[in-house]
Order: structure tokens, then C-alpha cells, then sequence
């Protein structure tokens, strides 16, 4: 078993090409590594959108990569999966670049503009305005995900940017069948895309939603992605665009200037790694919590032998690790740019020690008695995508606009849908946001500062499979993204981790939310003598999953069964 072990961290290290005690031990010929594959020679996408999975195959089948892939469904998505994603809000990118080895972090997150002021976002009577919080043009953030689309043509892809947009620009002018989804959401939120002229002239033609089977057109993004495919950058955040988004912003009472749009830049940064019984995790740093989060949640677990415990036990450990977790989120974690986070102390198995220890044997420990540190049910929008190629690139990204349609604000003349991602601060400290999730001073929105995200978008580098993960769900993208981890170093498959029912703990409100069906009587009356309560919720969560097994190398690419499975795709 030993032996089995150490062959793993050599298979990791030579894979990833890492340093430190990997390097130093050199690998030596084995027929083990020889039988492992070392490019897949075909891909797989799993995405949210069967359009977004095609766009990807086309501009693969055009000679891109699957960074120049990610770029056309991204695209597309935002064209065709508007409540979730799009080039009004931001994406976050964990990749693994098979050329060198190399793994990469690519935050392209919205930011605060200069004129934010805390007041916007209060009732005169103190209490939280929801409504500037999450509707309307205070609540946008800058957008990153043009930038974000650029910077991964000119640094990763293979093709121009041009040929990458081109079926999103196809798509929005040629028109499309809207699905159930997007129907949906257009009539949950008809009474906010009422409020904005250029918001219902997109989505309520006519006055009301398009009708099913109806097809639509977006002649307004269409010449939008024109200028960015045109002119990259300058496309968007100077010149027509620019200028349109900034008086369309004005004329609805945002803040927003020509500055704050050219001043936005993308951040590559060093994705966190954790390794965990002989896998390798490499996930999302900050501005993002999700990594840290998993990390802890991981560090802690490690302590345990999960596969010796019953069902009540190893759903016990589980949540006492998420709860740690959570509250370190609330208390510490937020833009690297601007606040000191004692990331060395989260990411310590020392730490996780300490934590651990807390950790009673056969009881839940109330979050009152861990530390000061409320919520929501976490909705389904946003969206994750996952691609390998055939080379073995692989990208995880994870996009949104934040809530269903964002902010529901439409600029005038862009076609862009802006979102509401000034939620993510802690806008009022203490005061839950959308997902329950409550924040500090290190959260609090500054000018240009990044707000915290709980996107989560992973890759998982086993002994001889791999993994591309991650979902939407707010909040629950972390313990989501967690559990299917688990799920495949339990040895699932790919549809097997995206189904796996679910279940959340976020410290407050300390409850555990659970999926329908995720225990069985027996492990339930256990958890409640521990001293657990639950609410039970619907499905949430819109997992999408490409598996490469290096031994076979087969890819195995699935989608959530909970929204629309059949969308993973593998050719
Ligand atoms: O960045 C974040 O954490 C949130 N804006 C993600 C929102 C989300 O996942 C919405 N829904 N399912």
C-alpha cells in the first residue's frame, strides 16, 4: 500500500511537472507509468448549453485549442444562457496547460467602481436596500469577462479571437430557440426587466417573453462581440461600447466612468494546490474563497479515515469540516489586491490539526460556540463549463452574472445584460447577502477592489484519472465542488459525480441543507441525536464534469442530471 502510494505522488509530480518533494524524487521507468496516457487524442465539454458544447466543437474542428474552445462557449453562453453568464459580469478559470505542464489561475472577476459608496446600498433607515443591492446598475459590477475572453486568446489560444466568437456572433444575430431555463427566468423576473427600456426592448419583445419554440435574435450583443472580436479590449472598455455602457449606467443612476473601464485589468494568479490521498487538487485562490475553503475542508478531513466510517459519521465530519471552513470565509477571506489574509495559516494541515481536534467525536458543535460570524436558498444561476482536448489542455471555468439575469439592466444600444455582483461584498458587514453568507472589513466594497466568490472551477490530477469540475449555486459551489472531488476519488464516474446527492453546511445559518435522498433514515436519526437540523431543499446546483482515465484514455464528459443531462459531450 505504501508503495502504491508513493508511485502516486512520482506519477503527480512527473505529470504536473512540480517542484519541491516531488522533483527531488526522481521517477524511474515502470511499466505503470508507461501504460498511462499521456494526451487524449480526442475531447470532451460538458457546459450548461447544447449550442455552448457545439460552438466548442466547431472551433476546436477549426484548429483551436481548449482555451480557444472555452472562448466559444463562454460566448455563446452568453448569448444563450443570458440568466447565468455573460460579457456584462466576470468568469473565473483554473487551467492546466499540457505544453509545459503549467497550471494557471485566471481571475477576470468584476470590480468595484471608483465613485462606490457603502450608502447606496442602505435603506435611509439603516437597514440593507436589497433592491440597489441586486437589481438595477449599483449593483454591477465592472465587467471581466471581455477582458478575460481576450486574455485568454492572445496568451493561450491558438486561433484569432475573431474566429473564437464567431459562432456566439452567429448565434445572437441568426437567432436561437431560447430553452426552458431562460423562458423561465424572463418571466421570474418580467417585473424587473420592465423597469429598464433597453432591458425589455432584449427580453420582452412584444411585451412579454418569447414564446417556446419561438426564435430569438440579439442584434444588440451581436454588435457588441463584433467590436470586441474586432478590437479586442479597446472593443469594449474604450471607445462605442464603453461610452454606451457608461451613460447607460448614468441615465439609470449607476456610478460608473470611462475610467473604471479602462482601468479594468485580468489577474493571473497562482492557483491553490492541495493534495489529498495521493491527488492532486488544483482549484481557485483568492478572490475567490472556494480553494481555501476546499482546502481547509480537505486538510481536515485528511485526519480521517472516511472509507472505515459509517455514512452518519463520515456526513458528521463533513459538516464540522464545512462549518470551520465557512466561518474562516466570513471572517478573513477577500481581494488579494487590497486586503492581508493569513493564507498561510488556512491552508496548514497544522491548522486543520487544531480544527480537527475541535471536532467531537459524536456531536455537532453549534456555530454560536465557534466564533461571531444568516441565509438564503442559493438559486441557479451562473454557470460552469469543463473542457480537456486532445492534447490534454484542460480548462475549468466557472462565469456569472450573479442572481437570475443579474442585475436585470440592459445598457442602452449594447445588448449587454449587466450584472449584480455588488452583492458578493459584504455591503452592510454582518448583514446576510443573497446566498447567507455574511462578511468582515476584509469584504467591504473599495474602489476597484474585486468582490469575494465562492466559484470553485477545479482540476483533479489522480494517480491515473483526472477530473475538470465545478457548478454554480452561490454559496453551495463550494461544498458542490467538494463533494464531487470526493465523489471521484471514491472512483465515480463522471455522471456519477455530477448526480451525487448533495449536502451544505455553511456555519450560519447553522442548519444542514440537504438534497432529497442524500441519507437514508438511518443516517438521518443518527446526525439528529448528534444534534443536527436540516432543511430539506430542492436539487440545486448545475455540475459539469469531463473525466480522462489515462489508463484507457477514454474521456467521459457529463452535465447535471438535476437541470439537463445529455449535454457532456465527447468526440
Ligand atoms: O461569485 C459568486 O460566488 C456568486 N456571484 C456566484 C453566483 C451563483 O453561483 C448563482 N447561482 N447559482
Amino acid at each position: 500500500m505504501k508503495l502504491a502510494l508513493r508511485w502516486h505522488v512520482l506519477l503527480l509530480g512527473f505529470l504536473l511537472g512540480t517542484s519541491g518533494a516531488c522533483a527531488a524524487d526522481q521517477p524511474t521507468p515502470s511499466t505503470q507509468a508507461a501504460q498511462l496516457a499521456e494526451r487524449p487524442g480526442h475531447a470532451g465539454i460538458a457546459s450548461a448549453n447544447k449550442l455552448a458544447t457545439e460552438a466548442g466543437f466547431e472551433v476546436l474542428a477549426k484548429g483551436g485549442n481548449a482555451f480557444d474552445a472555452a472562448i466559444a462557449v463562454a460566448s455563446t453562453l452568453s448569448v444563450v444562457e443570458p440568466e447565468s453568464s455573460g460579457i456584462g459580469g466576470g468568469f473565473m478559470a483554473t487551467m492546466y496547460i499540457a505544453g509545459n505542464k503549467r497550471t494557471v489561475f485566471i481571475d477576470a472577476r468584476e470590480t468595484a467602481p471608483a465613485a462606490v459608496n457603502p450608502k447606496d446600498y442602505l435603506n435611509p433607515d439603516g437597514t440593507p436596500n436589497r433592491d440597489t443591492a441586486l437589481k438595477g446598475p449599483l449593483s454591477a459590477g465592472i465587467p471581466g469577462e471581455p477582458a478575460g475572453l481576450v486574455w485568454l486568446a492572445k496568451n493561450y489560444g491558438k486561433l484569432p479571437l475573431s474566429a473564437s466568437l464567431a459562432p456566439a456572433i452567429r448565434t445572437a444575430r441568426d437567432g436561437f430557440k431560447p430553452d426552458d431555463r431562460l423562458l423561465g427566468a424572463i418571466k421570474e423576473e418580467q417585473k424587473n426587466l420592465e423597469r429598464w427600456p433597453a432591458s425589455a426592448e432584449k427580453f420582452l419583445p412584444n411585451g412579454n417573453a418569447p414564446a417556446a419554440g419561438e426564435t430569438w435574435r440579439d442584434p444588440g450583443q451581436a454588435h457588441t462581440l463584433e467590436l470586441l472580436a474586432n478590437y479586442g479590449d479597446a472593443g469594449f472598455y474604450s471607445g462605442e461600447t464603453a461610452q454606451k455602457l457608461v451613460d447607460a449606467v448614468h441615465a439609470a443612476g449607476g456610478n460608473w466612468t470611462l475610467k473604471d473601464l479602462a482601468s479594468y485589468r485580468v489577474k493571473e494568479r497562482t492557483p491553490i494546490t492541495i493534495d489529498y490521498h495521493g491527488y492532486k487538487i488544483i482549484t481557485a485562490p483568492p478572490p475567490s474563497s472556494g480553494g481555501v475553503a476546499i482546502a481547509e475542508i480537505l486538510n481536515i478531513l485528511s485526519g480521517f479515515d472516511l472509507s472505515k466510517l459509517d455514512q452518519a459519521h463520515r456526513v458528521h465530519l463533513t459538516i464540522e469540516a464545512m462549518r470551520r471552513a465557512f466561518r474562516d470565509h466570513n471572517d478573513y477571506l477577500g481581494d488579494p489586491d487590497f486586503v492581508k489574509m493569513p493564507l498561510n495559516m488556512l491552508l496548514s494541515p497544522y491548522y486543520a490539526d487544531g480544527l480537527r481536534q475541535s471536532i467531537l467525536p459524536d456531536k455537532a458543535t453549534p456555530s454560536s460556540m465557534l466564533a461571531p460570524s444568516g441565509g438564503q436558498d442559493p438559486g441557479m444561476h451562473t454557470t460552469h463549463f469543463s473542457i480537456i482536448d486532445a492534447d490534454g489542455n484542460m480548462v475549468a471555468i466557472t462565469s456569472t452574472v450573479n442572481y437570475l439575469l443579474g442585475s436585470t439592466f440592459v445598457a442602452k444600444g449594447t445588448g449587454v445584460l449587466l450584472n449584480d455582483e455588488m452583492d458578493d461584498f459584504a455591503l452592510v458587514p454582518n448583514k446576510p447577502n443573497v446566498y447567507g453568507l455574511l462578511g468582515s472589513t476584509a469584504n467591504a466594497p473599495e474602489p476597484g477592489k474585486r468582490m469575494l466568490s465562492s466559484m470553485s472551477p477545479s482540476i483533479v490530477i489522480g494517480p491515473d484519472r483526472t477530473a475538470v469540475i465545478g457548478s454554480p449555486g452561490g454559496s453551495t459551489i463550494i461544498t458542490q465542488v467538494l463533494e464531487g472531488i470526493l465523489a471521484f476519488i471514491d472512483g465515480g464516474d463522471a455522471h456519477q459525480v455530477v448526480a451525487k446527492k448533495r449536502f451544505h453546511h455553511q456555519f450560519m445559518p447553522d442548519v444542514v441543507m440537504v438534497e432529497p435522498g442524500a441519507f437514508d433514515a438511518e443516517t438521518t436519526n443518527a446526525l439528529t441525536q448528534m444534534g443536527y437540523s436540516f432543511k430539506e431543499r430542492g436539487p440545486w446546483g448545475f455540475m459539469n464534469v469531463v473525466i480522462w482515465d489515462r489508463r484507457t484514455n477514454k474521456l467521459d464528459a457529463a452535465s447535471d442530471p438535476r437541470r439537463d443531462d445529455g449535454l457532456g459531450k465527447v468526440q
